[in-house]
């Protein structure tokens, strides 16, 4: 079963002479319950493509599905809704609020959802000690160290129990050995809670822990490789 699934699907910027076309003609299906990397060089359009996926951009041509809902022809309102609820997002700068502390960070997506309070900080701390973060609930993004604030992300990431993760480079502000960490933290988070998620990264390193790998270069998907990790065949 796909969690995500985009048929001919493309994306341009700009116009005339200036246009560029970030994403051609893209098809994927992303499984359930998979860690799949996206990798491709810089400029190659994986930033567009998780934006696309993530719902937080619309395609030009072609269509979008998400946990078995076509998002296509949502209106903005329902869209950030389901975004809400279905998806969750870990970025390269962290994107953590700054004035909140770690456990405030996690409990936030609940927040926008209406969770009620005892509710949330119940399931925040829970996230928090499930990625090692227990004794720094408390503090704020400022007072923790770039991989710390990392699992943060991860545990605020989860918190609503979405169906599928998007991570854009989430280890390059980070030293290689703390990147690998995180990389093996979002594994284990991913396996789990069964969830799926999708991590993008121009770092050829980090194929060696996905499930599916897929390439994608000038914008388009050039290969999709199925069970890399596990040795089954595709
Ligand atoms: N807002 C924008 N306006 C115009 N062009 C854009 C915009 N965003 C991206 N592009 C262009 O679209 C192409 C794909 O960009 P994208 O950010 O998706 O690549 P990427 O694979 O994520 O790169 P990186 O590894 O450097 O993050 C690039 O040529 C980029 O310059
Ligand atoms: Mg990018």
């Amino acid at each position: 079963m796909q969690v995500a699934s985009l048929k001919n699907v493309s994306r341009s910027y700009g116009k005339g002479a200036a246009k560029v076309d970030a994403v051609r003609d893209a098809s994927i299906e992303i499984l359930n319950n998979r860690f799949t990397v996206l990798s491709g060089p810089s400029g190659s359009g994986k930033t567009t493509l998780l934006n696309l996926i993530g719902c937080i951009d619309k395609a030009d041509t072609g269509s979008v599905s998400v946990a078995g809902v076509d998002v296509d022809r949502m209106r903005d309102n329902a869209l950030s809704d389901f975004r809400a609820s279905h998806i969750g997002f870990i970025f390269q700068n962290f994107n953590l609020l700054p004035v909140l502390s770690a456990v405030e960070n996690v409990e936030y997506p609940l927040t926008l959802l209406g969770v009620r309070a005892a509710e949330r900080r119940r399931t925040a701390l829970a996230l928090l000690d499930a990625v090692g973060l227990a004794q720094q609930a408390k503090r704020r993004p400022g007072e923790l160290s770039g991989g710390q604030r990392q699992r943060v992300a991860i545990a605020r990431a989860l918190a609503t129990g979405p169906a599928l993760v998007l991570a854009d480079e989430p280890t390059a502000n980070l030293d290689s050995r703390t990147g690998i960490e995180i990389i093996e933290l979002m594994r284990t988070m991913q396996r789990e809670r069964a969830t799926s998620f999708v991590f993008s990264s121009h770092d050829p390193n980090v194929l060696s822990s996905a499930d599916d790998i897929i390439l994608i270069k000038d914008g388009a998907i050039v290969e999709t490789r199925r069970d890399v990790r596990n040795g089954r065949p595709s």
